[in-house]
């Protein structure tokens, strides 16, 4: 196999390169730690060694150095921003465009996490030229470290001919949202033995195309478990339970980041309720403003006392053709 989904051996030991910051004022924790961007070849030595990867969606650059920040490995502009950011009721309707401007952004606020871009539905099922095609302008265009594309089958072809573009690839089986249509909603993958079994197979014929991870998505545990031992590159869970090498969460789901209490799939844990307090805030502004107890002193500007005792004076005349035109 070849591309950046090798199970060949960086290194003949995995534990020499686990402790290649010992001895230095660098941290340890990656491999081959440098300053800048999380190298991808590093998302395969921390399966090697069982360390958790670390994903969570992004669409703008405070999002992107928020993640940045708390020390997420990767960041997926993904194509749910077309439900959770822009109102829709799938992500059908996401266009190239979108995905683009949001990985500019992301790009801008995120310097160390990988940051891989979703690509829509309509923008890679056609030809492997055409999928090609929008792989490059994500990378170049968005400056995204990598693509994702959704699906077994001909995404096969289409993740392999973008990789041999020189492009890094994330697959993604289970649930696909892009065809929640076809697969009878958004619900649980890969139920039956047949299912789970044809699961894995998609799975494993995408690192053999040479993706550097997949994401599994709303599976149940055991396949998923399954799938994680079989494969030599990092599977990312949602909804998948927690044998998969790494975890995804969506933005606003795992931030509570909405209006009132909305119904999230049942693998979402919230760890803020980012749209209550946000609701509270804004209230209470509104509160202010009414009652005149907002802006106080601190938020005003003042000016010289003789330049406002001159103001006075001239404020008190009429105002002239003159200073009217200005
Ligand atoms: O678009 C997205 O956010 C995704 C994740 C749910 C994996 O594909």
């Amino acid at each position: 196999m070849t591309g950046v989904g090798s199970t060949e051996p960086a290194s003949s030991s995995g534990a020499g390169l686990a402790g290649a910051g010992a001895g230095t004022n660098k941290p340890s924790r990656y491999a081959s730690w440098t300053a800048g961007k999380l190298p991808l070849p590093e998302l395969v030595e921390m399966k090697r060694r069982g360390e958790k990867i670390v994903m969570v969606t992004a669409y703008d650059a405070p999002s992107g150095r928020l993640a940045d920040a708390a020390g997420v490995d990767m960041i997926l502009v993904g194509d749910s921003s077309g439900m959770v950011m822009h109102g829709r009721e799938s992500t059908v309707p996401v266009t190239l465009d979108e995905i683009l401007f949001m990985t500019q952004w992301v790009t801008r606020g995120a310097k160390r996490p990988l940051v891989i871009a979703d690509m829509p539905f309509g923008t890679y099922e056609a030809s492997n030229e055409q999928a090609i095609g929008t792989a490059v302008r994500l990378v170049k265009e968005g400056g995204a470290d990598a693509v994702k594309l959704e699906r077994g089958g001909t995404s096969v072809a289409r993740a392999k001919a973008i990789v041999d573009a020189g492009i890094a690839v994330m697959g993604h089986v289970g649930l696909t949202p892009q065809t929640a249509t076809v697969l009878g909603g958004f619900k649980a993958q890969g139920r039956t033995a047949d299912r789970a079994k044809e699961l894995i197979d998609d799975a494993f014929a995408l690192q053999e195309a040479g993706c550097f991870a997949v994401v599994l998505e709303a599976v149940p545990a055991p396949v998923a478990r399954k799938a994680t031992r079989a494969l030599g590159v990092p599977t990312i869970g949602i909804g998948a339970g927690g044998d998969t090498d790494g975890q995804v969460l969506v933005w606003h789901d795992m931030l509570g980041f909405y209006e009132g209490h909305r119904h999230a799939p049942r693998f979402v844990k919230r760890y803020a309720e980012l749209g209550d307090a946000i609701t509270a805030a804004l209230g209470r502004f509104a509160e202010e403003v009414r009652s005149g107890a907002f802006p106080e002193e601190q938020h005003t500007y003042t000016m010289p006392e003789t330049e406002r005792e001159a103001f006075e004076r001239r404020a008190g005349a009429a105002p002239t053709a003159t200073s009217r035109r200005r």
